[in-house]
């Protein structure tokens, strides 16, 4: 089977992390198109998986455009799509990562004559997304995309609340390869290294942006004893400037100065999990998925999450982490109070966690899931 990726970005967020691991079983068979230059596709390389950029000016429709600033991008668009459906006649089945590449994979489904899949990564809600924008994607998939992998039940119940097919649509979670997450370092160590020794440490593994909420972190600190630090894993991916600047503002107006590191983007994020004692997932829009709860659990690390869209599927409170309400600071700190002070506790749920996110969240379940659905879209088309 020889697939056609196409993926609007050259950043790495969590849907590119995730297309890396779908595209690796097909990678002497495959091509992924990007729309934007960027450390993407160094790591598509890093991985010997076949990758092209298409672009060099990024098309410019935000998640809040209107239709009318959609319109007026389609002279960037035409020549990509002219491009992709040439391409595309060289495989069997075009696969679109993200919303631009639905736009683009759907046309040149259409022209090429190939089935097309669409991998929905967002929740289509008005929190995340325009009017005009929700309805371009589902009015697209709805028309041209023979399946919708929703990365989520949250994400799937999103689609058909916006006008999406219920029958389009399968729920397939994130895999990971636990061997990664094994923790081989000398955290203790580690926590040496960066300052850290002695201080009960949550981590906070995201790309900075007002949504993922760190600054509620930064809040729930100073309800906190002295002992408790925070460090902050990741970088502004989307031109979130304002927001990092506010964040590093709010460090200083609250006196946490001496409390919290901020490490930039890692390529590797197990090492750092290991340091902490505690991974706090802090969204306050629904999580459409969110890796990095996997990947705490994975570490056998435990997690407090908030309590909305695909978190609340991955954790059961009490039992495999903690659920707080999104944006709640007091939850927050009496959730890393609990930690701090019931440490054996926090393991015995860290370790129940971590048995199950191999078994539930292996990398061999993705990827059976995927190669099954992907050879029926191709069997009946
Ligand atoms: N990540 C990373 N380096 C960092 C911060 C985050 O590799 O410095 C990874 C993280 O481990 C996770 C992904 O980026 O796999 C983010 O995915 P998630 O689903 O949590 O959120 P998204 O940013 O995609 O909304
Ligand atoms: C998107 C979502 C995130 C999800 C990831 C992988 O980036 O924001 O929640 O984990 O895709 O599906």
């Amino acid at each position: 089977m020889k697939i056609l990726f196409l993926d609007q970005s050259g950043q790495i967020g969590g849907a590119e992390l995730c297309l890396v691991d779908i595209a690796k079983p097909f990678r002497d068979n495959c091509l992924i198109c990007l729309f934007a230059d960027g450390p993407f596709r160094k790591l598509l390389e890093q991985q010997k998986i076949p990758v092209r950029v298409l672009a060099n000016r990024s098309i410019r429709v935000r998640k809040q455009s209107n239709l009318m600033q959609g319109i007026g991008s389609i002279g960037v668009f035409t020549p990509i799509v002219a491009k992709v459906a040439e391409i595309a006649w060289e495989y069997d089945l075009i696969y679109a990562n993200t919303q631009k590449a639905l736009v683009i994979g759907a046309i040149a489904s259409l022209v090429a004559r190939r089935p097309l899949v669409y991998h929905l990564h967002d929740i289509l809600s008005a929190e995340h997304f325009s009017a005009a924008n929700r309805r371009l994607a589902v009015t697209l998939a709805n028309r041209f995309a023979s399946l919708v992998i929703a990365n989520s039940k949250a994400t799937q119940a999103a689609f058909i609340e916006a006008g999406g097919q219920f029958d389009l649509t399968e729920v397939v979670y994130n895999g990971f390869d636990p061997a990664i997450y094994q923790i081989q370092t000398n955290s203790l160590k580690t926590k040496q290294n960066i300052g850290l020794e002695g201080q009960f440490v949550v981590g906070h593994f995201s790309r900075l942006s007002p949504w993922k909420g760190q600054h509620i972190l930064l809040e729930a600190l100073t309800r906190c004893p002295d002992k408790v630090t925070a460090i902050f894993v990741g970088d502004a991916l989307f031109g979130e400037k304002r927001y990092v600047e506010q964040l590093h503002q709010k460090v200083v107006e609250l006196g946490l100065s001496k409390r919290v590191q901020f490490f930039g983007f890692r390529g590797e994020v197990a090492p750092l999990m290991a340091v902490c004692d505690l991974i706090a997932h802090t969204s306050t829009a629904p999580e459409p998925f969110g890796r990095v709860i996997v990947e705490a659990m994975l570490c056998g690390r435990p997690v407090v999450a908030s309590a909305a869209g695909g978190a609340i599927e991955l954790i059961e409170t009490g039992k495999t982490g903690w659920l707080v309400e999104p944006g709640n600071v007091e939850e927050l700190a009496d959730a890393i109070a609990i930690c701090y002070q019931h440490p054996m506790l926090a393991q015995i749920i860290a370790q129940h966690a971590q048995k199950q996110a191999r078994e539930r969240f292996h990398i061999s379940v993705m990827e059976q899931k995927i190669a099954r659905l992907l050879n029926l879209v191709i069997d009946f088309h």
